[in-house]
This record gives C-alpha cells, sequence and structure tokens, in this order.
C-alpha cells in the first residue's frame, strides 16, 4: 500500500456485487416517496400538450383525476394539483371557487380513491391577470392584502378533501394565514406542505408555459429567494415552521442541494424539494437526442435529491419512475 494508508482498508470490499451495493446503501428512493404534479384546465376535451414540458398536459378534471387514480394505482406517494382559470382578473377571483378546476379534481380524487393522497398548490398566478403571486396596488405586491384570498384559497381545497395544502405564493406568514382559516373553518386535520424555500429561478420556465402564468409586467424578485442566498432561505423554513408548516419544501431541487442538505441539519420536519420543469426539461430534451440515458441520470438525479436530505420529491417524473420500478422489479 502506497504511504501510511492501512492495509486493511479495502473500500471495495462492499461494492463487489449488486446485492452487497444494494444492502449497504446510505439512501434509497422508491416512488413512494414521489409527489406527481398534474395540471388541471377548465372545461372538457383532450389533453393539452405542453410544447416545453413534453409529456406533461394540461387535463380536463376527469382526465386529471384518471391520472390521479392511475399514479396511486403505480404506487406515487401523492399528486400535487395545479389549476388554470378559465378567465384572469387583476384579483384573481376564480382562485377560490368551489367549482374551480382543483377543488373538482380533488372530490373526484377522493371519490374515486379515498386513500390516495392529495395536495394542492395554493398560489394566485395561474388566475391573476398580470400573472403575479399576490395582489397588486401600485404597482406592488400587496403581500398583507393577499394573505386573505391564499387562506380563502387553502379553505376551499380543504373542503374538497386535500390532505396537504402547498403554499407557493412567497408570501411573508402565508403559513400562519392559512393555518389559522384551516382551523378556524374547521379542517384542523388538513397539513401545510409549504414552499419555504422558493428561488426566483430561470428553472421555472416550462411551468410558466403550462400555467400560462409569467409575469406580464416585472419579475417574482421582490418575494422569492435570490438564487445568491442560502441563510435566507433557512430563515423562510424556520419561520414557516414557527408558523405552523408540516413539511417545508426547497425549490428548485438539484441547483440547491447545498440548501437542502443544511436544511436537513437543522430542522426536524420531513423535507420535500421540488424538481422543477426546467429541470425536468433539459434531461427530456438532452434524452430525445440520444445524449444520456434518460432512466439511468432520473434515477441519480432524484437519487442526488434524497441524499441531500429530502423525504418527498415533487416530480413530474414521478409516474414515469413507478413505471420504471415495476419494471426492473
Ligand atoms: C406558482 C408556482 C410556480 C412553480 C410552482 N408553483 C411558478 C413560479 O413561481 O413562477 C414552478 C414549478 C415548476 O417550474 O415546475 N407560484
Amino acid at each position: 500500500m502506497p504511504g501510511d494508508a492501512p492495509s486493511s482498508v479495502r473500500l471495495r470490499r462492499l461494492r463487489r456485487t449488486p446485492l452487497l451495493r444494494d444492502i449497504t446503501a446510505e439512501t434509497r428512493l422508491s416512488a413512494r416517496e414521489l409527489i406527481l404534479p398534474i395540471f388541471v384546465r377548465p372545461g372538457r376535451g383532450a389533453p393539452e400538450k405542453i410544447p416545453s414540458l413534453p409529456g406533461v398536459e394540461r387535463r380536463s378534471v376527469d382526465d386529471a383525476v384518471r391520472l390521479a387514480v392511475a399514479a396511486a394505482d403505480g404506487g406515487v406517494g401523492a399528486v400535487l394539483f395545479f389549476g388554470l382559470a378559465r378567465r384572469k382578473d387583476p384579483e384573481g377571483s376564480e382562485a377560490a371557487a368551489d367549482d374551480g378546476p382543483v377543488a373538482r379534481a380533488v372530490r373526484g380524487t377522493k371519490s374515486a380513491r379515498p386513500d390516495a393522497i392529495v395536495a394542492t398548490d395554493v398560489c394566485l398566478c395561474a388566475y391573476t391577470s398580470h400573472g403575479h403571486c399576490g395582489l397588486l396596488r401600485d404597482g406592488q405586491v400587496d403581500n398583507d392584502a393577499t394573505l386573505p384570498l391564499l387562506a380563502r384559497m387553502a379553505v376551499t381545497h380543504a373542503r374538497a378533501g386535500a390532505d396537504l395544502v402547498a403554499p407557493s405564493a412567497m408570501m411573508d406568514h402565508q403559513v400562519a394565514a392559512i393555518r389559522s382559516g384551516l382551523d378556524r373553518e374547521g379542517f384542523p386535520n388538513t397539513a401545510i406542505l409549504a414552499y419555504a424555500a422558493k428561488y426566483a429561478s430561470a428553472f421555472y420556465g416550462p411551468f410558466r408555459d403550462a400555467a400560462d402564468s409569467a409575469p406580464a409586467v416585472g419579475d417574482r424578485r421582490g418575494y422569492q429567494i435570490d438564487p445568491r442566498n442560502a441563510r435566507d432561505a433557512l430563515r423562510e423554513i424556520a419561520l414557516d415552521i414557527e408558523e405552523g408548516a408540516d413539511i417545508a419544501m426547497v425549490k428548485p431541487a438539484l441547483p440547491y442541494l447545498d440548501v437542502l442538505a443544511r436544511a436537513r441539519a437543522r430542522f426536524d420536519v420531513p423535507l420535500a424539494a421540488y424538481q422543477v420543469s426546467g429541470e425536468y426539461a433539459m434531461i427530456k430534451a438532452a434524452a430525445a437526442q440520444g445524449w444520456v440515458d434518460e432512466p439511468a441520470i432520473v434515477r441519480e438525479s432524484l437519487g442526488a435529491i434524497r441524499r441531500a436530505g429530502a423525504d418527498l420529491i415533487v416530480t413530474y417524473y414521478a409516474r414515469e419512475f413507478a413505471s420504471w420500478e415495476r419494471g426492473a422489479a
């Protein structure tokens, strides 16, 4: 052996066979830990393709329910519904509608598969004509005026049967507002999956095509976290936990593994990470060219997110991953 390295240490011993590697692996990854985002639109008809998100579609309520049930049948842990508006306005009036696509998709899924775990996104950006995540006053997002609306939206989803509501607007104190709204309206058991550390990221581009939610003026840097910061993200997570978040999320995932790892070391709540639209689209595009091995790169990416500390991963790959897993079994 070179130098003074102890000759008894041979790290390759446990790498010799697939089974040895399996039983000594530090992290595991299965479809159970994955959450599938589903876009629900008003109206009927066939799913609409989204060019920048191959394999993801905007679905009618019936189709969304079918997909949610199929995902649950396939072993995916949960689904996360995103709604689209029929008609947007500056107040995002449709966001808290009891007969909106999200509330209907939740009810449909829960009546078809009561044990399926259903989460809903709580944010105004797909419902406002200006595309911002909160209400505007004098061209600025009015944080506190937005809070009651987010709480009403969450209560609507809870009433429809959502297990988890997922506020993603990045308004200060949105978790407290939603928690007290839920408790006041008789939903103390609806859990909050807080998008606590949500960055102002270019990786959301394809999602904004899907939800038609790009801000018409300005950008989201006035409320989402600056990508240069990590401590700021830890403060966001601490605050959300204090306000009653049951699960805290970091988003995007792969470019922010440092934040995830630091959050894992510091907090004891379950952590989620969101492999966002841009992360998904880049893999899809490279795979379509034959430049990367898609299942291998997805497994490695999701595995890295788990290793960094995520208990749960929101990913557009959830269903495909589940089917690869079944194929391998
Ligand atoms: C809504 C929201 C966004 C995403 C999830 N919820 C977009 C945004 O903040 O602009 C992005 C998800 C993705 O890119 O897959 N605020």
